[in-house]
């Protein structure tokens, strides 16, 4: 039996308490046998310029091209504030996102029917909720140059970034939408500003043409993004996937991560382009939370989002689809049984810290598995 090769960076903050928790998941998985994997494990983020002064190694840059998946913890915290802005934390994860071209960003926002009433809206909004966020991951205000701040002859300085989006860009994202949609509810709301961004109005134009081209069998819906933010918290369910630029996707994300309960339930994609050979995609999982560095090493963080990124890797990279289905059951039945990390904790259900949350959803992995 071939082993599937597994890159893990922790990185800094809660990013190790949680991958602790993959890790015994991973454990499980090859003792039982059917599956192997291989895992390294890399520095990433603050942890990495602590070592090397740089947050991303070309050694580990280098792992990472080879690796048949990554999965990511976290980076940054406040001990890193004053590095140079080229070297901090997030500079590592940003140039993987680029290096390996992972243009794809699946976010999807599932609310577990046990934790409806974690969530800030009322249950009737999130209870049954179930949709996906997909983030174009490597253009747009994030990469677009000039990206700089100068000082002008009045010595005030003046900021730039840039939002910068080509046909390719849009059309190659739109694509996802379309393809992930048909598996779903078959539904796609793009979301941009064309009535304030020329990259709206390209956005716009092309996600219009490649719906036309290539997609007339999916429902598509153009909405203005400041709308769309206000429509995922007055009326959630009308939306299956969204597909947005990567700043309005960072921000719609983390907006769409409340409605689940809490942002440690959401896991995440970020997926290539198939290779024209192999069929296979680079890719990176990690989950939507932070770094967290007001609770890191008190063994409080809630691990089911790095587990459920976990999860998208066996479905996404490895075509595990049972193996993936049996750890979100898995989830669902810890959850159900009334186990809760703090984030989500509720009146009269069992406290957990993160290391009794990932025990319990590996044993009940083991009960669905026997
Ligand atoms: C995210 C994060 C990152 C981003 C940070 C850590 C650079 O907020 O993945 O949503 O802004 O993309
Ligand atoms: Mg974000």
């Amino acid at each position: 039996m071939s082993a599937h090769s597994l890159l893990l960076l922790p990185g800094d903050g809660i990013g190790p308490e949680v991958m602790a928790e993959v890790e015994r998941l991973i454990d499980f998985f090859n003792k039982k046998g059917k599956v192997r994997f291989e895992t390294s494990t890399e520095l990433v983020g603050g942890a990495a310029i602590d070592k090397h002064g740089v947050p991303l190694t070309e050694e580990a840059l280098g792992m990472a091209r080879a690796a048949d998946a990554i999965v990511f913890g976290a980076v940054g915290g406040p001990k890193w504030d004053k590095v140079a802005y080229g070297i901090r934390p997030e500079a590592g994860l940003l140039r993987l996102r680029k290096e390996l071209d992972l243009f794809a960003n699946l976010r999807p926002a599932i609310c577990y029917p046990a934790l409806a009433e974690a969530s800030s809206l009322k249950r009737e909004h999130v209870e049954g909720l179930d949709i996906l966020i997909l983030r174009e991951l490597t253009g747009g205000t994030y990469f677009g140059e000039p990206k700089e701040i100068v000082t002008l002859e009045n010595g005030q300085k003046r900021a730039v970034d840039t939002t910068v989006y080509t046909t390719f860009e849009i059309e190659r994202i739109a694509r996802v939408a379309f393809d992930l949609a048909r598996a779903r509810r078959n539904k796609v709301h793009s979301a941009e500003k064309r009535n304030v961004m020329k990259t709206g109005v390209l956005w716009n134009e092309v996600v219009t043409a490649t719906h036309a081209r290539e997609a007339k069998d999916v429902e598509l819906q153009h909405i203005l993004a400041d709308a769309c933010s206000m429509q995922l918290v007055r009326n959630p369910k009308q939306f299956d996937v969204i597909v947005c630029d990567n700043l309005f996707g960072d921000m719609l994300s983390d907006e769409a991560a409340m409605l689940t309960g809490s942002i440690g339930m959401l896991p995440s994609a970020s997926l290539g382009a198939a290779d024209a050979k192999t069929g296979k995609r680079k890719a990176l999982y990690e989950p939507v939370h932070g770094s967290a560095p007001d609770i890191a090493g008190k063994g409080l963080a809630n691990p089911i989002a790095a587990i459920a990124s976990y999860a998208m890797a066996l479905r996404y990279s490895y075509g595990l689809v049972k193996e993936a289905e049996l750890i979100e059951k898995a989830v669902a039945n810890t959850l159900a049984q009334g186990y809760r990390t703090a984030d989500i904790m509720q009146p009269n259900m069992r406290k957990a810290g993160t290391a009794e949350m990932g025990k319990a959803i590996v044993e009940e992995v083991e009960k669905l598995a026997a």
